[in-house]
């Protein structure tokens, strides 16, 4: 059968998926809202053949093991399913996330992996299909199907939880600085984080109320491209979500005392009359929504007080793109 490729790129949430409705179909339990970045993507090749008696999975050129590799098995078998095929796929995928960024690349990896799989096997999805594909590989890669904002509502079955496009051209001044200041791997992965949250934090129901009325004004915020209060509810939001972490049975957290000093910076710059707020997922690093005629005020503020800090600017990008044929990694 042909190859196809496909490439999407990273989201960063401005309200956070943090929990499970259903976790075997991964339905959340609060709508979320995100920007897709241009400066991170995922390149995935997909091809089924006839000889192969596994799915050969390639990351980066290192064969992962069965064993390493389940959540990507698992998306291509329900493409099987969907297109009634039984066979074996290879699948050869580039990273184009710095591991030392600190963003999450599962994002972009399974929206761009929902894309070449699906087109391989011969299906034609629409990008609600591919972002409820994408979605069962890991949640936040159903919201970078789309470029630029996008809204993932939580719906309540298979097929009413899935991304659609709030602005994909975003033609205002916004990005994120990421300040990354840790690149080690999380101690505790998201899945579990949220999982043991969702179980045994007593005031997660009013969390879940709370994100979900911040959707609206948030959505309102985007459409004003009112950068000062889509940055003001993200930070909220980021912030009470990291906040359920401290309240689970064992408590937990992702932030360090270096994301703290980074938290507080920006509030400091804030009061002296620059638009940067901050928001952090589940890692120690964190990123500031911020303007970028104000780039060089806030770099040199964080150098100053981590000089060891790597700060990377991105800024809003496109939606899965498909080719036909094999990867060109570039
Ligand atoms: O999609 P997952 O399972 O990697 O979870 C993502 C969780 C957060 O990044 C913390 C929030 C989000 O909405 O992206």
């Amino acid at each position: 059968m042909v190859a196809y490729t496909a490439r999407a790129h990273t989201n960063i949430a401005l309200l956070k998926y943090w929990g499970k409705a259903d976790q075997k179909l991964i339905i959340p339990t609060t709508s979320s809202v995100s920007l897709t970045l241009n400066e991170f993507y995922t390149d995935t090749t997909v091809e089924f053949l006839d000889d192969l008696t596994i799915d050969e999975i390639y990351l980066d050129g290192v064969l992962l093991t069965p064993a390493n590799s389940k959540k990507v098995q698992h998306l291509l078998d329900l493409v099987r399913k969907m297109a009634d095929l039984t066979t074996f796929a290879r699948i050869t995928s580039f990273n184009h996330v710095p591991t030392s960024a600190g963003l999450a690349s599962s994002a972009s990896a399974f929206a761009a992996l929902a894309g070449a799989a699906s087109k391989a096997a011969g299906l034609n999805l629409s990008p609600t299909e591919l972002s409820r594909l994408a979605r069962q590989g890991s949640g936040s890669a159903s919201r970078s199907i789309y470029g630029g904002f996008a809204i993932w509502e939580r719906g309540h079955d298979d097929l009413s939880s899935y991304a659609r496009p709030i602005d994909e051209t975003v033609n205002w001044p916004i990005q994120l600085l990421t300040v990354i200041i840790n690149d080690q791997p999380k101690k505790i992965n998201s899945s579990n984080g949220m999982q043991n949250v969702v179980a045994t934090d007593p005031f997660y129901q009013n969390w879940v109320t709370h994100a979900n009325m911040q959707v609206n004004p948030m959505l309102k915020a985007i459409s004003d491209h009112d950068l000062a209060t889509v940055g003001a509810i993200a930070e909220a939001n980021a912030l009470q979500m990291h906040a359920q972490n401290m309240m689970a049975s064992p408590a937990f957290t992702y932030l360090t005392d270096e994301s703290w000093q980074i938290i507080n910076l920006v509030q400091s710059l804030r009061n002296e009359g620059i638009v940067a707020y901050v928001t952090m997922d589940a890692g120690p690093n964190v990123k500031i929504i911020s303007k970028p005629t104000d780039t060089t005020i806030i770099t040199e503020a964080i150098r100053a007080a981590i000089p060891a800090a790597t700060i990377t600017v991105a800024t809003p990008g496109p939606g899965l793109h498909i080719t036909k044929g094999l990867i060109i990694n570039d």
